[in-house]
């Protein structure tokens, strides 16, 4: 760990109670009725704040602070700081520790302006120093304990300003909410709207959207009650051990807690798309693939037979879904996730949960939060504003909890120069208090900064080590942990509670009871000893086939070139129609692109059991049909593949585009993609064959968008198709689509824009051994299609864009608001309806009433072409003027089968949570005022139905 990281790290955990009753909210919030004791709990309870710690000379130094004895940050505070790191951004802040400390405490005089000399500073105890004009915010100045500030100033807030060099205090908040369970808002469950479900027994899947909103409570009240019994007889070395991933032989899956008196332990296990390291598993298509199927019964399907493989194996904990927001298109990870729209995301993060865990797995939503690019992973700050922080990067996890979701993994950046996996404001306010979360909250592999990041929401360290490969390096947690409960640092209670949660996920699933045991070892196939090599595949290569087809997105089709009806003469061309010269599983961790591309790389794959390469199924077809078929796979050979293609009747370019986790670097790409680039040079061989053929048709294997402006227009391009990454039966997907067995449905999850330059947010490069990287995600709301259709910038093809080998047409638009029969929450709903924000609490974002169905959006579509085909009907809402809302928002869609001229009436429900805004002020979701739109369609752009929504 690097020093300057390593001390902003511990700055982060440094002093002082905040309130969230201090923010002006706290009226409104007081005069309404609240289901629970939600909001009175809110209170600090001053006992239970009562860390800090200081850096001196890079040497560790803690000790109790009471709360009392402390001070709130003021609300002027709090301004400031959201002001500061505004600017703060804009400067060459040369390390963690000017950012952190900047950030935290002060603000530029003339905050809205940035003073043109830069920032620099220094820690020395918890106090920093600065060189510029400053202002500093303290409420009162902090006096106590004295030896910890070497500038203390009595005053008012602001306090000091001048110019010149000031020493002055650091401070980043630590609630309260960590230190003692807390129930999810939840009002007596009124059936059939809000019915009590285990995650075992999950509600069955609604295709356009649920209807009912699951309560888990009561299965998380049992499993709590099974944990408290469990941890209240556990010696504090026992608690602790419950908390640490252990490294001790037989080290059999990727993260392991280690057994603990006749309790077993836990297996921990990658990736989102199947069991990683093992064999005789199934790797199933990656998020984005079923993302782009819009069909909530293959996410809920894929989530349930991926479970049944981790159960199949003992692997208690499957490390996804993984729901990063694919803000910057180049990020690498993008595809483990689920698209650049928050509510799709959340649909699709939702029945992933509720299908891996409705076979006794536990799901780990990760990464949390705003882990959005490879470069420099650990040493970059996402410096979000609070309102884009709420409505899109943490939205899938707010559905990932409302699914139950056990565990929660937090990320390896900072927020706001706060490491994730100790970020008070994010764990413990956000996700523990506000979400209502129950679960644990584990590192991610190697990215807990400090011990003392079980004050701010951290409950388990994985995988253990304080260095991420070298175990014998000690642990944050262990010997250390027992330490620092034993003198008081860290309290008794929080202990408890982090082993509580843990025991509690546990039981949540039902793990207690006959669970199998581990037979894999994750570091070795050739373990004779442990690897039991137990087939866990069943017949979910059907499964994956199938979200492989509805997952492909058909973009151009001229003159009906598709579907193949027995072509005499077929060429594939590009290496990508067929099998790696090293095989499937040739380059470790799939950190290789040679043949067809069926995943990323990193830790979110597994190993394939077979790779179909479209050339071996197309060439079963070809012999059915008695097509002639050859290929050309030399993708640098253009002239070569122009003589090649010639007089053939139809030309299948295949072309892909790779990107993975950062520690493996492929063909000069370190995780992220250095461009957006086809790969293999697929821009020079389409138009070489194009220029030759004048029935090219292109298939894109590609982890995310990727530039095609060079030749998608071009007329002897007749047909182009966005397969994705499709898993281990790729070649058989996009042979289903090729000839029409699968007519095509998928929708783009993303934007493909004309030009890179066109996206507007880009990855944050440079930066030498110690730079933390600052990232401001200054575009806010606005980044892929809300970006497009606010700055009225033409996409090559939309998000949710997809054609099919038939035409639909939709009619009779109906939108009505539903009646309301739940007495218990009227005024609520009566005060949302008014423009009050909803009311502070633990659990205040899922209150039940809020993700209600409230209106209801009617329609009908028809199939108006020749063939049976599936739609993907699309509502976007459009929020009044001034609301500061993107002109359009994905806020439901369904998929709809229809046989030629079938008629279907389509309904799709919306909550009042996505007709709100998040109100940074009062802290809360409220109805923005103004008349509130919405249209229906095929896409983000292709509207075919408009009307008001009677609010
Ligand atoms: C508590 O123990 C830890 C670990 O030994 C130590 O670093 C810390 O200074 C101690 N704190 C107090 C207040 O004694
Ligand atoms: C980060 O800082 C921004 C700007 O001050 C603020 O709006 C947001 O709430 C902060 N987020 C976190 C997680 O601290
Ligand atoms: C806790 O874990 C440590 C390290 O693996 C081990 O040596 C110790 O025996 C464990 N203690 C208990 C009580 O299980
Ligand atoms: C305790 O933490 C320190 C870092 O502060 C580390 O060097 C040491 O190895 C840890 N001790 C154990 C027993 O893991
Ligand atoms: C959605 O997926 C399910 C499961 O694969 C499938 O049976 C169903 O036909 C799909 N729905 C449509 C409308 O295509």
């Amino acid at each position: 760990m690097r020093l300057a990281a390593r001390l902003a790290a511990l700055s982060a955990l440094v002093l002082t109670a905040v309130s969230v009753g201090a923010l002006p909210s706290s009226a409104v919030a007081s005069s309404l009725p609240v289901a629970s004791s939600a909001v009175a709990s809110s209170a600090i309870a001053s006992s239970d704040v009562a860390s800090s710690a200081a850096v001196s000379s890079g040497v560790e130094v803690s000790s109790a602070v009471s709360a009392a004895s402390s001070y709130a940050i003021s609300s002027a505070a709090a301004s400031s700081y959201a002001a500061s790191s505004a600017v703060v951004t804009s400067y060459a802040v040369s390390s963690a520790i000017a950012s952190s400390a900047v950030s935290s405490a002060i603000s530029a005089s003339a905050a809205t302006s940035a003073p043109s000399v830069p920032l620099t500073g220094e820690v020395s105890g918890v106090s920093y120093t600065v060189s510029s004009t400053y202002t500093i915010y303290g409420d009162p100045v902090p006096t106590n304990p004295p030896s910890l500030a070497t500038s203390p100033t009595a005053g008012e807030p602001p306090y000091n300003s001048g110019s010149g060099t000031e020493v002055g205090w650091q401070t980043l908040s630590i609630s309260s909410y960590a230190f003692s369970s807390f129930p999810v808002v939840s009002p007596t469950p009124l059936p059939p709207v809000f019915p009590s479900y285990s995650p075992l027994y999950p509600p069955p899947v609604e295709n356009s959207g649920s209807q009912i909103v699951p309560d888990f409570s009561d299965a998380w009240d049992v499993a709590f009650a099974k944990a408290e019994a469990f941890v209240s007889g556990l010696t504090l070395e026992q608690k602790v051990n419950i908390t640490t991933g252990e490294y001790q032989e037989p080290i059999l899956c990727v993260g392991n807690i280690a057994p603990v008196a006749d309790w077993p332990g836990l297996c921990l296990q990658d990736s989102p798309l199947g069991v990683r390291d093992t064999d005789f598993n199934t790797l199933f298509p990656a998020g984005i693939t079923v993302a782009a199927t819009f069909n909530r019964t293959m996410m809920r399907l894929r989530g349930l037979e991926m479970g049944q493989e981790f159960r199949g194996k003992g692997v208690n904990v499957a490390l996804g879904p993984m729901m990063n927001m694919g803000r910057v298109a180049q990020g690498g990870r993008n595809w483990e996730g689920f698209g650049t729209d928050a509510f799709l995301s959340g649909e699709a993060a939702y029945e992933t949960v509720l299908g891996l865990q409705s076979v006794g797995v536990q799901a780990c939503a990760k990464h949390y939060v705003d882990y959005e690019q490879e470069y420099k992973r650990t040493q970059e700050s996402s410096n979000v504003d609070d309102r884009t922080q709420h409505e899109i990067y943490q939205k899938p996890f707010l559905r990932a909890v409302m699914a139950g979701s056990a565990s929660v993994m937090c990320s390896y950046n900072m927020i706001n120069d706060t490491y994730a996996c100790e970020n008070d404001r994010t764990l413990n306010q956000l996700l523990k208090g506000e979400i209502g979360f129950r679960g644990y909250v584990m590192s991610d592999w190697g990215a807990q900064m400090s011990t003392l990041s079980a004050v701010a929401g951290l409950d388990m360290t994985m995988a253990g080590g304080i260095h991420l490969s070298t175990p014998d390096g000690g642990s944050w947690w262990g010997p250390n942990l027992t330490a620092f409960v034993d003198n008081g640092t860290i309290s008794m209670a929080r202990m408890d509670d982090m082993a509580t949660r843990i025991m509690a996920g546990y039981y949540l699933l039902g793990q207690d009871n006959n669970y199998p045991n581990v037979s894999f070892n994750a570091s070795s196939l050739y373990d004779t000893v442990h690897d039991k090599h137990i087939d866990v595949q069943a017949d979910h290569y059907k499964l994956v086939r199938e979200i492989g087809g509805a997952g492909a997105v058909l973009l151009k089709n001229t003159d009906g070139a598709l579907p193949l009806n027995k072509p005499r003469s077929i060429i594939l061309v590009g290496s990508d129609a067929g099998n790696g010269a090293m095989g499937a599983n040739g380059y470790s961790d799939r950190g290789g692109d040679d043949g067809i591309l069926g995943v990323g790389w990193g830790s979110g794959t597994a190993n394939y059991p077979y790779l179909v390469s479209p050339a071996a199924a197309i060439q079963e077809r070809a012999r059915l049909d008695g097509s002639s078929l050859t290929n050309w796979y030399l993708d640098w050979d253009t002239e070569g593949a122009a003589s090649a293609v010639e007089q053939v009747d139809v030309a299948i370019v295949f072309v892909n585009s790779d990107s993975g986790e950062g520690y493996i670097t492929v063909d000069g790409n370190w995780g992220d993609r250095d461009n957006l680039t086809l790969w293999h040079n697929a821009d020079n061989l389409i138009q070489a064959v194009a220029a030759a053929n004048n029935n090219t048709i292109v298939v894109a294997h590609s982890v995310g968008p990727s530039i095609i402006d060079s030749w998608a227009e071009n007329p002897n391009v007749t047909g182009i198709i966005w397969a994705n990454v499709a898993g281990q039966e790729a070649g058989n997907a996009i042979t289903d689509v090729l000839y029409g067995a699968v007519n095509p449905s998928g929708r783009l999850p993303y934007t493909i824009a004309k030009a890179l330059e066109d996206y507007g947010v880009f990855l944050i490069l440079g930066g030498d051994n110690d730079t933390i990287l600052s990232i401001p995600y200054t575009e806010g709301l606005f980044y892929d299609y809300r970006r497009f259709d606010q700055y009225n910038i033409t996409p090559r093809y939309e998000f949710g864009f997809g054609l099919s080998y038939t035409t639909f047409e939709y009619y009779n638009l109906a939108v009505s608001v539903l009646p309301q029969y739940d007495p218990t929450d009227l005024a609520l709903e009566a005060a949302w309806e008014a423009g009050v924000p909803t009311p502070q609490g633990e659990g205040s974002s899922t209150a039940f009433w809020l993700h209600r169905p409230y209106v209801q959006v009617q329609f009908e579509v028809q199939n108006t072409g020749a063939l049976a085909g599936t739609e993907i009907p699309q509502v976007y809402v459009h929020f009044p003027t001034g609301s500061g809302e993107p002109p359009s928002l994905l806020k439901g869609f369904d998929a709809i089968y229809l046989e030629p001229g079938e008629v279907q009436t389509v309904t799709i429900t919306i909550p009042r949570y996505e007709l709100s805004i998040w109100d940074i002020i009062a802290q809360g979701w409220s109805k923005p005022e103004g008349s509130f739109t919405l249209s229906v369609g095929a896409s983000s752009r292709d509207f075919r139905l408009t009307g008001p929504i009677p609010i």
